[in-house]
């Protein structure tokens, strides 16, 4: 399976059979975990959480046995760090038959923050469950995915721009399929807010901001979209071999009232 086939087949898996993570699993899950590094090289822990020891629910989620939570300090970019950091795990646990869901939202934070251990100056900006998916979705979450779209994501012609925002980007081969990967990244509310411009071997990352995704306890939870995009566009460029540097290089370009330049990736040779 290539990556692009593994970023289109994983969708948030609300619904679990009840069965808990095998050995094996939790072995190579913690694997994962030690190995996780972000290009800001801002620290993001990790805590596993049994749902049952420590009294943890989400009204979303059914048959969940066990929780992953991510802390980060309150610093610049700790949102775009976390993003990629724990979506790393997320791609990961899919290629195990492990079912994930950023949650942001519908939990009982203040829980949660406590069994994560959370200390001062630090955040607890999303959590997921790990488990293996049940057979049927209940209602509830074919209803949540309608409702938000879940299946779909918006055209590339209205993310991806060459030269100038607004301008399309028709990109081929290998980077086409990288984009593809970025398009399909899960996101808030599937809000997909990554816009990409490419000026010349640069590809500089945008935010187009919707009202409502910013709160002290998570900080832009956009924000955290975007560090999940740079990871798709990231990890597409790993698998075909390509060399890149990421920069925080704002290209100067005056960005619309509600974008935002995020970071640039340059892609080598
Ligand atoms: C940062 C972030 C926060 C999210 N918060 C929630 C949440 O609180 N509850 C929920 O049910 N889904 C949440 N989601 C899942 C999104 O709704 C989901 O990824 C999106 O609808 C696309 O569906 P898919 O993941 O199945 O492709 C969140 C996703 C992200 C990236």
């Amino acid at each position: 399976m290539t990556l692009l086939d593994t970023i289109k087949a994983r969708r948030s898996v609300r619904t679990f059979d009840g069965r808990k993570l095998t050995g094996e699993d939790m072995k190579r899950i913690q694997e994962c975990i030690d190995d996780l590094s972000n290009p800001y090289d801002i620290p993001v822990s990790f805590v596993l959480m049994d749902a049952e020891k420590n009294h943890l629910s989400s009204p979303v989620l059914n048959g969940e046995k066990l929780y992953i939570a991510g802390k980060v300090p309150k610093v610049p970019h700790a949102e775009e760090a976390f993003g990629y950091a724990f979506e790393r795990l997320v791609i990961y646990a899919w290629t195990l038959g492990i079912g994930t869901t950023w949650i942001g939202g519908t939990m009982k934070r203040e829980v949660f923050e406590t069994a994560a251990g959370l200390a001062e100056g630090e955040r607890m900006p999303c959590m997921s469950p790990l488990g293996y998916p049940a057979k049927k979705m209940s209602l509830r979450e074919t209803m949540m995915r309608k409702g938000v779209g879940a299946d779909k994501r918006k055209a590339s012609a209205d993310l991806f721009f060459d030269g100038v925002m607004g301008r399309p980007l028709n990109a081929e081969g290998d980077m086409a399929e990288i984009l593809e990967m970025v398009r399909w990244a899960p996101s808030a509310v599937n809000k997909q807010p990554w816009r990409i411009l490419k000026l010349e071997n640069a590809y500089h990352f945008f935010e187009k901001k919707d009202k409502g995704y910013i709160s002290d306890a998570v900080g832009d939870m956009q924000k955290i979209d975007m560090g999940i995009a740079l990871c798709h566009f990231v990890m597409g460029l790993e698998e075909k071999g390509m060399s890149y540097e990421f920069a925080l290089a704002d290209p100067g370009i005056v960005p619309a009232a509600d974008e935002e330049y995020i970071a640039t990736i340059i892609v080598e040779g």
